[in-house]
């Protein structure tokens, strides 16, 4: 079970290693005016993105969801947990959008906007983290 746990941990970081990176590259990617540049933001998102981000989610999921039915964890804090990891799905989901409104050059938001939604991850990860660890009365 530890093993799992560590997988579980491990992938997490992978995982937000690019939600908290990727977004970054779109504050630079939008203030950035020369095709050169956006060109190579374009191979550096497309990398994070598909080559990093979405297998630790994939897999962030898969051990957490073994630990939850293999170990017949229970308890509202991982209910909790969960609907934040559904907020966590969808914002990944979206930074995906975002690629490819960038790889067309059809991005419709400025840096300003960018740096706002870089923020969410961090109190995800925050919350998600109170949770597992505290694992309060909910
Ligand atoms: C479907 C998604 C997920 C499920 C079902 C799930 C389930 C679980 C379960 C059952 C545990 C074991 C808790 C314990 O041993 O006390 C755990 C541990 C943990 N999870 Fe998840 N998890 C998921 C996604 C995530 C995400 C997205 C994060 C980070 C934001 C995360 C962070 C952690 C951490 C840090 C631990 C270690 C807690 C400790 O050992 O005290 N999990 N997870």
């Amino acid at each position: 079970m530890l093993w799992i746990k560590s997988l579980h941990i491990i992938f997490m970081v992978t995982w937000f290693a690019g939600l908290f990176y990727l977004p970054r590259l779109f504050v630079y990617h939008a203030m950035c005016e020369d095709i050169q540049g956006k060109e190579r933001f374009k191979i550096m998102e497309r990398k994070l993105y598909y080559g990093i981000m979405t297998p630790g989610a994939v897999l962030t999921i898969f051990f957490g969801t073994w630990l939850w039915l293999g170990y017949g964890y229970s308890g509202n804090w991982l209910y909790a947990k969960l609907v934040l990891v559904v907020v966590l799905i969808s914002y990944h989901y979206y930074c995906g959008k975002f690629v490819a409104a960038f790889k067309t050059d059809s991005n419709r938001y400025g840096h300003i906007f960018y740096r706002w939604f870089n923020e969410l991850p961090v109190l995800i990860l925050f919350a998600v983290v109170f949770l597992v660890v505290i694992k309060p009365d909910l």
